[in-house]
């Protein structure tokens, strides 16, 4: 069994973060989610990976390289453009030969990790196997409609007018009865090969698909709002732990991780929080659910359920909260006078002042 990993897409909704960075390298917990995704293919005993990859192919391959370090043999497979995940099974035909695979969206979070379902596939071997999970608002989303025995017996694309409140998580399991079926499609009015459209013929050419819904938490990761609530809850188990340095005027409460290198002084810091390698947090207050990255300045400021990247600094501003703030970002108060706000901001940026 292989693993086709997509990491292509531009990320609109991640603007202006996606600007500069692939949406699969955002960090929670200051860890990319493709990441998360990785170790949960490896420990469902996979071990090729094709990751299908965009415009970002050079950021993600020196992300993860051979994959080696997780354990796994990666290859990289080049899709020209965001022409839809059934395009991406399309050029993936000679890499995933007539083996049976998992496809995992590079922006999905699967709490838990995909273990059972893996196995369950590998037990019945049905055509194909979805997973699916209740959601607030269907129309943004592939969605179901079961018969009274749970069988899957329709599918749509983002529809209007949804049958369900079922929608298919980014994480498909398929025998190679899916190459036939994306072979005849044609594009979705949003021009996209879907692979929702399909499953959907497999369905009607009788053959067998089946189904889990999931309880355990998921999110597609391309929103902010999304990002941040995903965060919090990988933080929820966060390890506590002191690599780096806190002084004796520091109060560090709950889970809270000091990464190597990284220094607290006067500050408070309220779990769950982790501090990257090499930050410094002074005469600040960090409170739950953040997460600062590597190399970061904290200064005179407080913060909390935000996601701060690599190398940004944050000086005598409070409060900040709710934030995903991109890396090499400086963010400072303004001079008393003029009392005016001063703001050199990327495309698409999203700011919101109190005033
Ligand atoms: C894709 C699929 C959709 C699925 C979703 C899960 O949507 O087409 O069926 O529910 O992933 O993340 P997209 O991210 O392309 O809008």
């Amino acid at each position: 069994m292989k693993a086709l990993l997509l990491a292509g897409g531009s990320g609109t909704r991640l603007r202006p973060i996606t600007h500069t960075s692939a949406k699969q390298l955002v960090p929670v917990a200051n860890k990319p989610v493709l990441f998360y995704g990785l170790e949960a293919i490896g420990a469902a005993g996979i071990r090729e990976v094709g990751i299908v990859v965009g415009d970002t192919q050079a950021e993600i391959e020196s992300a993860v390289g051979d994959g080696s370090a997780f354990g796994l043999q990666v290859t990289y497979l080049r899709q020209q453009a965001p022409l839809g995940l059934a395009h991406a099974v399309l050029i993936a035909r000679d890499y995933l030969g007539d083996d049976d695979f998992v496809m995992y969206l590079g922006d999905n979070f699967i709490v838990g990790g995909i273990d059972d379902i893996v196995a369950r596939f590998a037990r019945e071997r049905p055509d194909a196997q979805i997973m699916l999970t209740r959601v607030g608002d269907p129309r943004q989303f592939g969605v179901a409609e079961l018969d009274a025995d749970g069988r899957v017996v329709g599918l749509e694309e983002k529809p209007a007018a949804p049958k369900s409140d079922l929608a298919l998580v980014g994480v498909y399991l398929f025998t190679p009865a899916i190459h036939e079926a994306v072979a005849g499609l044609k594009p979705s009015w949003r021009g996209e090969l879907e692979i929702t459209d399909a499953i959907q013929w497999l369905i009607e050419e009788g053959r067998r698909v089946s189904s889990t819904v999931i309880t355990g938490y998921w999110k597609d990761t391309g929103n902010v709002t999304d990002m941040l609530e995903v965060n919090r809850l990988v933080l929820e188990s966060l390890e506590p732990r002191v690599n780096g340095r806190a002084d004796a005027a520091s109060e560090l409460i709950g889970r809270v991780a000091v990464e190597a290198g990284a220094v607290v002084e006067r500050s408070r810091i309220v779990g769950p929080a982790v501090i990257g390698a090499g930050t410094r947090v002074v005469d600040s207050y960090v409170g739950p659910f953040t997460s600062i990255a590597a190399g970061c300045l904290i200064s005179g400021s407080e913060i909390e359920y935000s996601i701060v990247l690599p190398r940004s600094s944050i000086r005598g501003v409070s409060r900040i909260e709710a934030s995903l703030i991109g890396h090499d970002v400086e963010v400072t108060p303004a001079p008393a006078i003029p009392r005016a706000h001063r703001l050199v901001l990327g495309d698409h940026s999203k700011v919101q002042i109190i005033s």
